[in-house]
């Protein structure tokens, strides 16, 4: 039989995607694997996508499926309708499904065509229902193929709910791949010149989550919370501020309070610059609580929970809600804290791994999915049998063997 490679199918759409998955992309031109990049299209404005492929020598996407801002249920229909046609044209043997926010849900069509899927970043969990990415990252885990979960804390998770061991890889954390490689241009950039700061000297501020900034309430308690920060350590905070928050600061008329610096979100090397400074992050991002960890940048995260509790844990990040007070008194501890904790994310070569375990799968892989997890069954029914006369019905021109 001629010897076929795998063919990959890569999928992006946001910000912490492009920069996430350029060590994946990396990895597999490295190995001179067939893939093809998928672009649901959810960010759009350059200094959210454009920018990205930019600085990090992304390349250009193969598929654009232009899905843009909506609804959840509008993002969602847009992208099962339109990555449904990819899938049928480029008949991919495996899918990865990145993470958690609407991008990654292009797993289930994929999984629903019979194609494979692993889940990167799998395990995370926010136990908060009411955020979209907590649905998906269960969603994804429930069906992916292969879940490469980061760190111990999110393979015990899958354990836990069931999840088979031999599904489990733990394979460390991209973004500290990323960071590592591009350690060089990061602290070569300029940023801090021309914001005028120095090391130490600045709260750098990122918020964005819909049930942070959606509603009056919590955005006026972040930004009267920044205000009184300003005045206690009289250092500077940038807030490079989400197109979401800045509309919201607007409608609700909020004040912005003196000695905050509002500007447009930045690169991922302007950034990465400013969190490794950082006297302290405040943030309600999911990245930002992992960058800073590595860094050993103090972290303030707003929300009432995080999917990365191992950041808790090692020390480097107190989750302190949305309350004022709450907020302030975190960042007193938090900033007189001694930064000597160690990451939870293992060696910079999560990619090599990832890859590297599915490339050992490829027989198992280019066979059908099979529908039964136990092992009692799985030895009495070998799926061998059915590789070389199995056709997926929803793929008719499509064989796997
Ligand atoms: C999305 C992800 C979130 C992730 C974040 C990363 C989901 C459910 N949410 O949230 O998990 O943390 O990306 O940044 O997938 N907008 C622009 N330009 C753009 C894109 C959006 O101006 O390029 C504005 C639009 O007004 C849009 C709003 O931002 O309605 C929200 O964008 P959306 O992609 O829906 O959600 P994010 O909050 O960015
Ligand atoms: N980031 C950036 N510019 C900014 C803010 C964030 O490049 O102005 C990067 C940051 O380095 C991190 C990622 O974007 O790696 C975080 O993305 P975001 O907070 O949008 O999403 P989340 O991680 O919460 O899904």
């Amino acid at each position: 039989m001629k010897f076929v490679s795998l063919k990959y199918m890569v999928v992006l759409g946001i910000r912490p995607d492009i920069i996430n998955l350029h060590p994946l992309v990396r990895e597999l031109q490295r190995r001179k694997c067939d893939f093809t990049v998928v672009h649901t299209g959810q960010h759009y404005s350059y200094f959210f996508d454009r920018l990205f492929f930019e600085q990090l020598n992304f390349p250009k996407p193969d598929y654009h499926l232009k899905v843009g801002s909506g609804t959840q249920a509008q993002q969602l229909a847009l992208l099962v309708e339109r990555f449904e046609r990819v899938l049928l044209k480029e008949k991919p043997n495996l899918v990865f499904s990145f993470s958690d926010a609407n991008p990654s849900l292009s797993g289930i069509v994929a999984s629903k065509m019979g194609i494979k899927v692993a889940h990167l970043e799998a395990g995370m969990r926010s136990y908060d229902w009411r955020m979209p990415e907590e649905k998906n990252r269960r969603l994804m885990d429930s069906i992916a193929d292969y879940l490469f979960a980061p760190t111990a804390t999110t393979r015990k998770n899958l354990l836990d709910e069931g999840i088979p061991p031999h599904r489990i890889f733990q394979v460390g954390k991209l973004i500290w791949d990323v960071l590592y490689e591009f350690r060089h241009e990061i602290d070569r950039n300029e940023i801090m010149e021309k914001l005028s700061i120095e090391r130490k000297d600045y709260f750098l501020v990122t918020a964005h989550r819909p049930e942070n900034v959606g509603t009056i309430t919590p955005l006026r308690n972040i930004m009267e919370a920044l205000g009184e920060i300003r005045k206690k350590y009289g250092k500077r905070v940038i807030f490079p501020i989400h197109p979401r928050s800045r509309a919201s600061i607007k409608k609700f008329k909020l004040k912005v309070p003196p000695g905050i610096t509002l500007m447009d979100p930045l690169g991922f090397l302007e950034f990465s610059k400013l969190e490794k400074n950082a006297f302290c992050c405040i943030t309600d991002s999911g990245t930002v609580q992992e960058d800073s960890c590595i860094f050993r940048t103090p972290c303030v995260t707003m929300r009432i929970s995080t999917e990365r509790s191992e950041t808790v844990e090692v020390g480097s990040n107190i989750v302190a809600g949305l309350n004022k007070k709450h907020i302030m008194e975190a960042v007193d501890k938090m900033v007189n804290r001694k930064p000597i904790w160690k990451h939870p994310y293992g060696q910079p070569n999560s990619a090599e791994k990832i890859v590297g375990a599915l490339e050992k799968r490829a027989t198992e892989i280019r066979s059908p999915k099979v529908w039964w997890d136990s092992p009692r069954i799985k030895r009495s029914y070998s799926i061998s049998s059915y590789v070389g006369r199995w056709k997926n019905p929803l793929m008719p021109d499509c064989t796997f063997d």
